[in-house]
């Protein structure tokens, strides 16, 4: 298939060093993401999947965040390759690729709206800087974004404080500035969940249109495996900071290989489904205290006496397809060496 690598995290491991330990927020992850292309992101919380966003972003919390020798993120969306691992957090180059390639929709709206400008201000800055436009142009795209996002008199609301909207107003002006930028690789974080339906809908259809027309590539990550149905592409399932089952949305949906992935697939409500749902049981294990073997056995229903014992390696089911199980072995998945 002809298509274009836009990022690569390979060996990536985010530590937290606290008084109770060494917390593993992301602990040895390996995915690619291409061009035009959605990946979900999915898993409990305390998974990692925020902190893997932001070691992309380049903002793992200082001093007690630190990005592990050996973890490798590499852009290739420039003539050249940028390891982003080898930049400094508030370095020219790292603010550029922020400002210029990639945008993230935190899930924390206040972690990227500045508190003392208006909004529509920092949106025309980032339209300014994308679009090369004049003041009074980039002013008029500023209002027409704020109003595609779905916030009522977009006029009045442009020179607004951030204070002054409600969560999910600012959620979606923070939406709105992100793809202003017009970035060729997005991270949206949990970007819809304090929004209602109808406005979640004109969201993705949103992210949908940058995607078709500037071919971004997109990680979606979210608790809903309904919006995951309807956009990605690919997905991932993280638990405990690890990678646990990758592959195309039709063979998580339908072919689900992890016992985590198929608990998650069955604790969710489907539409016209009268089957009882059935929560995972147990809960995430404490990042400081994880068991022996597989961090996941102490909660599997098909846990073997390996699983206690040692952590399973990744089997490839096929070239799209890889699970962290080892019933996958059993199964004849070939080990992934890398
Ligand atoms: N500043 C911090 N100090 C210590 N541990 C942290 C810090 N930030 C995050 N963690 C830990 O890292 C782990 C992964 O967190 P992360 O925010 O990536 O989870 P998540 O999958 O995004 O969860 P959620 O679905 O709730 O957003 C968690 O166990 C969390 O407690
Ligand atoms: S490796 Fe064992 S415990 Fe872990 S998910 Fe697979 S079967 Fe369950
Ligand atoms: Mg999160």
């Amino acid at each position: 298939m002809d298509k274009k690598k836009i990022l690569e995290v390979k060996n990536l491991r985010t530590y937290f060093y606290t008084h109770e330990g060494v917390v593993k927020a992301v602990d040895d992850v390996d995915f690619e993401i291409y061009e035009g292309e959605t990946l979900g992101v999915v898993g409990e919380s305390g998974c990692g999947k925020s902190m893997t966003s932001k070691s992309i972003m380049n903002l793992v919390p200082k001093p007690k965040g630190k990005l592990e020798p050996g973890s490798s993120i590499k852009y290739y969306g420039l003539d050249e390759v940028v390891d982003i691992t080898s930049l400094s957090p508030r370095s020219k180059e790292m603010r550029s690729l922020r400002g210029n390639e990639m945008a993230m929709i935190f899930q924390e709206p206040m972690t990227s709206l500045n508190p003392v400008y208006t909004i529509g201000s920092q949106i025309i800055e980032a339209v300014r800087l994308h679009q090369g436009v004049s003041k009074e142009e980039a002013r008029e795209i500023a209002i027409e974004m704020i109003r595609k996002v779905g916030i009522p008199a977009p006029e009045k609301r442009v020179d607004e404080y951030p204070f002054e909207l409600s969560g999910g107003m600012r959620q979606r002006a923070m939406i709105a500035m992100a793809l202003s930028c017009n970035p060729k690789f997005l991270i949206a974080d949990e970007p819809t969940t304090a929004l209602d339906v109808t406005v979640e809908a004109q969201i993705l259809d949103l992210m949908q249109d940058l995607q078709d027309e500037f071919n971004t590539a997109i990680m979606f990550i979210t608790h809903d495996l309904d919006v995951i149905g309807e956009i990605a592409d690919r997905v991932m399932v993280m638990y405990t900071g690890k990678v646990v089952e990758t592959a195309s949305v039709d063979e998580i949906f339908y072919n689900p290989k992890h016992p985590y992935t198929k608990g998650l697939l069955s604790s969710i409500p489907k539409i016209g489904n009268k089957e009882e749902l059935v929560p995972i049981e147990g809960t995430v294990p404490n990042l400081t205290e994880l068991p022996k073997g597989c961090y996941f056995a102490p909660r599997c229903p098909h846990a073997m006496d390996i699983c206690r014992e040692k952590m399973p390696p990744t089997f490839d089911i096929n070239e799209e397809h890889s699970v962290k199980c080892w019933l996958s072995e059993k199964e004849g998945g070939s080990m992934n060496e890398e």
